[in-house]
Formats: C-alpha cells, sequence, structure tokens
C-alpha cells in the first residue's frame, strides 16, 4: 500500500513539517528486453506500486533523508554531498540531488521521507520510482521543472554515474511518463513514443518468482559488454552501426564469426527482439492478442536460449502459466536472472488464473509466490494529500 496521507503524517512526525508529497510508479515490461541501451525498442506499463516522497525545507543546510520501508534516516550536507555512491540504499535521492548539483542547482537543505510498495529486487524497478520521486520532489523544492523525458534523463545519469548500475533509460522514462490503461512502445533512441492502449478486458498479472534481481553488477553488466563487443564488430565493416538497433540478422550471418558465441547469442536476442518490440505494439493496438502472446512466447524463449537472463524458477513460472484458462502471453519482465513473469490475461480469468498460478509454482519449487494482479498507471506526479489519495 502507498498512502499519501500516511506519508504526510510520518514525515510531520518527523520532521514537525507539513511536506509536499509526489509519487513514482514502478513498471512492468511487456516486451523489449535489453534493448533500450541498445538504442532499439521497448513497451513497458507504468504500475499500480509507487513510491512517494514527502518533502519540506529546512534552515541548517542538511539534507536527512528517512526511509521507511528501511526504518532508517541519514544525514548529508547540502553544500558537501557524498562524490560516490557507499552501497546504500541513500545512494539513489542522494545520487539525484548531486546530479542536480552538477547541473548547476544550488542545492538547499531538505527534509526527504520515502515510503514505497514497489517489491524490491523484484525486477519491478523500485529503484527507478525512488529516483523519479525523488527527483521531483526536490525540482519542485528548487522551483524548478522539468519535462518527463528530460526528469528521466537526470535519473538515468544518476544510476549510471552515482550508483554505477550500467542501465538503460526503460525504467525511469516509463516511472516519470506511464500513462493510465496504456503501454508505451518507446523508441529508445530519440525517446518518442506511442501509446498502446490495454483494453480493459485484459489483465496484467505479476508473478513474482522470489528469486531476487539485481542490475548493479554482476551478470546484467557482463550481457551490456557482450552486446557491446557485438556491436563494435559489426561496426567494424558497417560503421553506421553504432547500436545494435541498427543491426539486422543479415549482419549477424555475414559477421558473426568473427565474434565470441556468447556475442553472437546476446546480439540475435537483441536484434530480433527490436523486432518483436514493434510488431507486439502493431497487435496490441490492433487487438490481435493471439498474435501478441506469440510474440511474448517468442520473446521469452530468445531471453532465455540466447540473452541467457532467466533462471529456472523464471522458466518455470512462465511454463506453468502455458495451459491455465485466460492466458495471452507470458515471459520474465525486466532485467533478468530473477523477478517476476508478467502474464497477460483475459480480465474475467484474472483471479483464477493468478490463485493457480500461485498454487502450482508453490507445488513444483517449494516457494510460495507473491502473484499481483495490476492495472496500467499513470506516470510520476504531485499529490495533494488534502484531495486525494492515489491508488
Ligand atoms: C533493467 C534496466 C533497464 C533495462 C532492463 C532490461 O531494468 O534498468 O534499463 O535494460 O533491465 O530490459
Amino acid at each position: 500500500m502507498h498512502d499519501p496521507e500516511a506519508l504526510r503524517s510520518l514525515h510531520v512526525e518527523r520532521f514537525h513539517v507539513e511536506p509536499e508529497v509526489f509519487a513514482a510508479p514502478g513498471r512492468v515490461n511487456l516486451i523489449g528486453e535489453h534493448t533500450d541501451y541498445a538504442e532499439g525498442f521497448v513497451m513497458p506499463a507504468a504500475i499500480d506500486f509507487a513510491t512517494l516522497a514527502g518533502i519540506s525545507p529546512r534552515s541548517d543546510g542538511k539534507i536527512v533523508i528517512y526511509s521507511q520501508n528501511y526504518g532508517k534516516e541519514r544525514a548529508f550536507e547540502a553544500a558537501g554531498l557524498p562524490p560516490s555512491a557507499s552501497q546504500h540504499w541513500s545512494d539513489y535521492p542522494i545520487g539525484v540531488t548531486a546530479m542536480l548539483a552538477q547541473e548547476g542547482h544550488r542545492i538547499p537543505g531538505f527534509s526527504l521521507s520515502l515510503w514505497g510498495d514497489v517489491p524490491l529486487g523484484s525486477g519491478l524497478s523500485s529503484s527507478a520510482a525512488v529516483e523519479v520521486s525523488t527527483a521531483l520532489a526536490v525540482t519542485s523544492l528548487l522551483g524548478v521543472t522539468y519535462p518527463g523525458p528530460q526528469l528521466a534523463r537526470l535519473c538515468q545519469r544518476a544510476e549510471n554515474h552515482f550508483v554505477g548500475a550500467s542501465s538503460g533509460i526503460m525504467d525511469q522514462f516509463i516511472s516519470a511518463n506511464g500513462a493510465k490503461d496504456h503501454a508505451l512502445l518507446l523508441d529508445c533512441r530519440d525517446l518518442s513514443y506511442k501509446l498502446a492502449p490495454i483494453p480493459p478486458s485484459v489483465s496484467l498479472v505479476i508473478a513474482n518468482t522470489m528469486v531476487k534481481h539485481t542490475v548493479s553488477g554482476g551478470e546484467y553488466t557482463t550481457r551490456r559488454k557482450e552486446v557491446e563487443e557485438a556491436t563494435a564488430v559489426i561496426g567494424r565493416h558497417r560503421p553506421e552501426v553504432r547500436f545494435l538497433r541498427d543491426a539486422t540478422v543479415e549482419d549477424l550471418a555475414e559477421y558473426g564469426a568473427e565474434m565470441s558465441p556468447n556475442a553472437l547469442k546476446r546480439a540475435r536476442h537483441v536484434v530480433t527482439e527490436n523486432r518483436r518490440t514493434v510488431a507486439a505494439a502493431d497487435a496490441l493496438i490492433s487487438h490481435d492478442l493471439l498474435e501478441l502472446g506469440r510474440l511474448m512466447a517468442e520473446a521469452h524463449r530468445s531471453y532465455s536460449q540466447d540473452f541467457e537472463a532467466s533462471c529456472a524458477e523464471c522458466d518455470i513460472m512462465v511454463e506453468l502459466a502455458q495451459d491455465l484458462p485466460g492466458l495471452i502471453g507470458a515471459r520474465l519482465t525486466g532485467g533478468g536472472f530473477g523477478g517476476c513473469t508478467v502474464n497477460l490475461v483475459e480480465a474475467d480469468e484474472a483471479p483464477s488464473f493468478a490463485e493457480l498460478l500461485g498454487q502450482r509454482y508453490a507445488a513444483k519449487t517449494g516457494i510460495v509466490p507473491q502473484i499481483h494482479l495490476c492495472h496500467a498507471s499513470g506516470g510520476a506526479h504531485r499529490v495533494d494529500v488534502r484531495i486525494q489519495s492515489v491508488k
């Protein structure tokens, strides 16, 4: 639950002053995985899990950040922000603040309280939700407005240059720019996008395998390097190819032998995934749900076999969904190596689908999963705590 009224009370109790409150959602990606940093296409939707940020000014020159999720507070000097990350939850809000300072803003003292319900480490972009809600809060305190795409870029820089995770733009972009009841086909080259309505007859069922996922370090970074290796090989022959967005399956056939076997497989995933993502948006827009489901299944196979970013539990969760009534399409969503699967399900079947999937997964793996029925929600925004609450 993310309850703006509860966040407001918490902030007032702790800091003795009324906050301004902002909300930024997590996301689920319907298709288009590890294509964002290849300047390709992704199709995420913001979901109704979010982080709330309450902010109020201080006169002692300090930045005091309290996380209700961690039950911890940290304090910094506004005039002397740390230059790099300390492997701590506060890296995300401080990283965003440091990027604003780098852009020339004079950062005043403030109190920031954070409280969210995006499940941590589950591939639903809890960190982007913290970054984007913090960015909205701090820019509002500074009296400046960043358009959504620019706000997303700022948060991505915080993640890349401060936190040290080599992620692309997808998560921050959709958190800042999501649209209620829609997925976004985003072109990660120029950040233009097309809205793809999710009809009321289709439900988003998100199934958490409970296997922890992380973007910083490890496998995510290795995959990104392999993608870059493949790009460099093609680029030697075709200098106009600086990102896999511009490569074709013919390039892979022609130059694949010059790549390591892993780089070739990773590149095959990215090149084919870009095509699938654009086709999936067309299918969703034209209500061709059969084709959409087929593309999601193909995407999962490619992600699991060529990109090798799945895990046994994720494959099992996708497999167990296959013959359940109402399934349109299922695949592992997000950065990979754990986390959640996304299932598009006929709305009237969704509650029983969720229950059966949970039972089957628990019986097969011995792990009790969390299964969420979600809705595509709007992007980050200010919340007027006196009048309304989100969710
Ligand atoms: C993580 C990253 C994104 C994207 C996905 C994979 O969520 O933060 O930028 O690369 O993985 O599609």
